[in-house]
């Protein structure tokens, strides 16, 4: 018979410190997220004005049609605290589209599956979470494009100097739910709408 050691008990897996959602979230979508962060062109030298309207239009595209389908999931509007399709349509009108050319610009159909708030908590950690790759971004495209919040650059600064706070409470959300029968619902629709994004973002042929 084997003995049972202090050091085999600890070992047991009954008994490791459970990971929690959020390290699994960041462990499962760190290469997407460095991927998506290579391709996209937003930090590049030559970044221009037009590749930079290019890229908020095929975020717009993915955006209105994602937002709808989280209201359709929660039955009510999105939090007014969290609304970034105005932002979009600012920058869009600033960067010298008419109301008529973004009701035609093309929008994603092919959008991570919501069904769950296991689901909806994984596809708002991508979603939000880029909130503070922004605050970084609007700087770079400031001093290379001269473009502020005014003149085209709100979307990136979207929620001002409420980005902590919110952020904070969408980990407090997540903190919550956090439970093992959940968690991988929550992984596989982050995984998923990184790589649906990215997908997106491809095909309106605006990544490197
Ligand atoms: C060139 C593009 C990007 C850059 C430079 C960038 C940069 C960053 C930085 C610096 C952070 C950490 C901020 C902090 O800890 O305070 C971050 C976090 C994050 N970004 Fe990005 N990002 C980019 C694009 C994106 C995109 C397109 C998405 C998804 C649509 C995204 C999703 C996330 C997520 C989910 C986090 C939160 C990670 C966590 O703390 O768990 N990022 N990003």
């Amino acid at each position: 018979m084997v003995e049972a050691t202090p050091e085999s008990i600890s070992l047991s897996s009954s008994s490791l410190p459970s990971v929690s959602v959020l390290q699994q979230l960041r462990a499962a979508t760190a290469v997407q997220h460095k991927a998506l962060e290579a391709r996209l062109p937003l930090t590049s030298p030559d970044l221009d004005r037009s590749t930079y309207a290019r890229i908020i239009k095929a975020y717009y595209g993915f955006h209105v049609p994602l937002q709808h389908s989280i209201e359709c999931f929660l039955d009510a509007a999105t939090d007014p605290a969290r609304q970034k399709i105005p932002a979009l349509i600012k920058d869009l009108h600033a960067l010298g589209l008419h109301r008529a050319q973004i009701d035609a610009l093309p929008l994603c159909t092919d959008l991570p599956v919501i069904d769950s708030e296991a689901r909806l908590l994984g596809v708002m950690y991508v979603m939000e979470g880029a909130t503070l790759g922004g605050q970084v971004l609007r700087r770079i495209v400031a001093d290379r494009l001269g473009i502020d919040a005014d003149t085209g650059g709100e979307f990136l600064d979207v929620y001002g100097r409420d980005t902590g706070r919110l952020w904070k409470a969408f980990l407090a959300r997540l903190a919550d739910f956090d439970h093992p029968d959940g968690n991988p619902w929550v992984v596989d629709a982050a995984c998923d709408t990184f790589a649906r994004f990215e997908h997106w973002l491809d095909r309106a042929g605006v990544l490197k």
